[in-house]
């Protein structure tokens, strides 16, 4: 079953729920949407991807069938016991600091929302600590409306229907959103910390860690193509090439599929969910 949870996440729903609030076993049902497509049509075909907060690989498995390899990063080892056909870590991702740099770093599912601001810029670092010279981070961010426009439902086609049902403001300007992923059989619920962004304070956030937004990918500016603003310079680190700490990522511990990385303690707080 899960481990800790973040604070300002919850779930509820049948099995393992992941520190952010999602039920694994129901998030496995989500069908995938346009997003292979829009990450195909953005970066060089067969590229490698580093995937941040990969789940269950919804949308790594179409990935893979498109031809790109994929390192999938997620913390949660039940969600990572899904993911099929690729290189799988079991991390944090602010944590994450492997000896190597990848074509194209993704990082999807709105986590660039994190509450705390000291987390975005730990979870946009690691984007640009695993950037290959010339490569890309592909970010999914929130819609402009997304905290106004409330409740808001949508019946999927394949059988549930999720609804967005609150945004209560929770301090320091996050809100506190309350989701509700209704099956025929089940419900999951999650509630998770996000924090707002304007497009000017998305790009300031990027900007914090060096990277410049290259061309929003969709009409409603959802998905991102970022790279360093300077190319080859990383604030606070100077030339990129040159490596600090370095880990590798070790050998999958006995009994499990996934190479599993160091988990700093105390790091409780970001979102992850909303809407797939
Ligand atoms: C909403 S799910 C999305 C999964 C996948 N990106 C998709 O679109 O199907 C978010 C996933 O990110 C993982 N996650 C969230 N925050 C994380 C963090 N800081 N480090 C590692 N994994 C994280 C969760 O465990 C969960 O599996």
């Amino acid at each position: 079953m899960g481990s800790d949870k973040r604070t300002g996440h919850q779930g509820t729903g049948p099995g393992a729920i992941t520190p952010d609030g999602c039920a694994v076993e129901l998030y496995s049902r989500l069908p995938v949407g346009a997003e292979p497509d829009i990450v195909a049509a953005a970066v060089p075909a067969g590229a490698h991807v580093l995937e941040l907060g990969c789940g269950v690989g919804r949308v790594t498995h179409p990935l893979l069938e498109r031809g790109f390899a994929v390192t999938a990063v997620d913390e949660s080892p039940e969600m990572l016991d899904r993911v099929r056909g690729a290189r799988t870590l079991c991390s944090p991702i602010e944590d994450l600091d492997l000896d190597e740099t990848f074509d194209v770093v993704m990082l999807a599912s709105f986590l660039v929302h994190a509450g705390e601001a000291e987390v975005r810029r730990a979870l946009l670092r690691t984007c640009v600590r695993h950037l290959a010279a010339g490569g890309c981070v592909l970010i999914q961010r929130e819609g402009e409306d997304w905290h106004r426009d409330l409740p808001r439902e949508r019946v999927d086609p394949s059988g549930f229907t999720v609804r967005i049902v609150s945004a209560e403001p929770a301090g320091d300007g996050v809100n506190s959103v309350y989701a509700e992923y209704e099956f025929p059989d089940a419900t999951w619920t999650q509630t998770f910390l996000s924090r707002p962004l304007t497009k000017e304070q998305f790009e300031g956030a990027l900007a914090e860690v060096g990277l410049r937004v290259d061309t929003y990918l969709t009409e409603d500016r959802t998905w991102v193509r970022a790279g360093l603003a300077i190319q080859g310079y990383v604030p606070g680190r100077g030339v990129s090439g040159v490596a600090g700490s370095v880990r590798g990522p070790g050998m999958p511990p006995p009994g499990s599929r996934h190479a599993r990385l160091p988990a700093s303690a105390g790091r409780i707080h970001r979102k992850a969910g909303g809407e797939p």
